[in-house]
């Protein structure tokens, strides 16, 4: 078996790529990823003489390169992580999301359909559904809530699923899409959330909370969104949407507060700053398709997945102090200064 894991120098395709891996050890293992300030070749530094393993720098959006890769390799199963992921980037500049999360997706699902696979599979969001509001606890997010986007980032998102669902119903391609909630855990970059607070807050520095910190996301632990994918791509339905989420749902707040205390720093360091323009007030995921067909359930509760995350970060700060002594620090004065 041989599978493409586009993005695999990410965060989520990092995860996964380390997980197949050890798991399936007679797997031949390709990262295609092109190294954006997101990509980091030390998150795959633990596998880069596994002779499983081969990383090609190439982008999505490369027909070419694409094409090359797919004569070359002859891919079984193609698993596409590969975007620009983070909300805040996309309200300062689209473009780039559409590029990487639309006419790249597109770029792949040809080479599929010209080369042949057995499975393209897109990692997706729930960011697709848009929001939940806070004071309907009842409500969540199935495969059937209809697409309503906010953010270019969740537009680019939603334009690739259906992009995907085309080539299904139009070329019969084997497809399957999973829809998950805020991942944290290992080498998830420190622009987002969590991360960002983590390495703040052991900086003493401010840790900054949009708005009123009341908005609402449904954590989940990336080895249990890596454990999903793997039973979608093996045993999930062809032409089918899978969500993915644990009902760990934290207010901004509370999980703020939760990493002050693990690190047993200061609530004074919480700074409210402007909030997030068209800023999503609750993500909700209803997993029970995803529990009923494949028997998938997560098994990392919050509490203790952001013990093991914090632990994970104090034991590992060469990874994330590299990152946050670069590039990182213009875009974090360009991103906070003028909140
Ligand atoms: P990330 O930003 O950490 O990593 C993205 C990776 O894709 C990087 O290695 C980057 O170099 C690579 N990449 C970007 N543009 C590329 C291109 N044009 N060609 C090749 N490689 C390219 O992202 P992540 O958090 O690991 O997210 C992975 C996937 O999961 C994304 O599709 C994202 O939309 C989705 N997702 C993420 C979350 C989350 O909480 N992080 C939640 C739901 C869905
Ligand atoms: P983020 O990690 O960017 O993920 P997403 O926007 O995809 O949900 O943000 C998670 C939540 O935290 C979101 O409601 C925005 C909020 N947030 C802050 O309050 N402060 C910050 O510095 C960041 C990056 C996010």
């Amino acid at each position: 078996m041989k599978i493409i894991v586009t993005g695999g120098a990410g965060f989520i395709g990092g995860n996964f790529v380390h997980m197949m891996l050890e798991k399936y050890p007679d797997y031949s293992i390709i990262c295609l990823d092109n190294l954006t300030y997101a990509g980091n070749m030390e998150t795959l530094s633990p596998v880069m003489d596994n002779p499983k393993f081969k990383f090609i720098k190439a982008d999505i959006a490369d027909r070419a390169a694409v094409y090359k890769i797919f004569e070359d390799e002859k891919p079984d199963i193609l698993v596409n992580f590969a975007a620009e992921s983070h909300v805040d980037r996309s309200i300062e500049d689209p473009g780039i999301f559409i590029q990487t999360n639309v006419v790249g997706t597109g770029v792949l699902l040809d080479a599929c359909r010209k080369y042949g696979i057995t499975r393209y599979h897109q990692v997706s969001t729930d960011e697709v559904y848009g929001d939940l509001p806070l004071d309907r606890p009842d409500l969540f997010f199935t495969e059937d809530t209809p697409l309503h986007t906010s953010s270019p980032y969740s537009s680019s998102k939603a334009g690739a699923d259906l992009l995907v669902m085309s080539y299904h119903r139009t070329f019969g391609l084997p497809v399957t899409i999973s829809r998950c909630s805020n991942n944290y855990g290992p080498y998830h970059f420190p622009e987002k959330l969590i991360p960002l607070i983590i390495a703040n807050a052991l900086a003493e520095k401010q840790l900054p909370v949009y708005g009123k910190g009341e908005n609402v996301r449904d954590w989940l632990y990336v080895e249990d969104h890596c454990h999903a994918i793997d039973l979608i791509i093996h045993n999930g339905r062809v032409g089918e949407v899978y969500n993915i989420g644990g009902h760990n749902e934290r207010t901004n707040l509370q999980v703020v507060k939760t990493i002050i205390k693990e690190l047993g720093k200061s609530e004074d360091l919480i700074t409210y700053v402007t909030d997030r323009l068209g800023h999503d007030m609750r993500y909700a995921i209803d997993p029970t398709k995803i529990h009923d067909e494949l028997g998938w359930e997560p098994t990392t509760l919050f509490d203790e997945g952001i013990k093991k995350t914090v632990k994970w970060y104090l034991e590992n700060k060469s990874w994330w102090e590299n990152i946050i002594s670069g590039e990182y620090q213009s875009y974090y004065k360009k991103m906070y200064s003028d909140r």
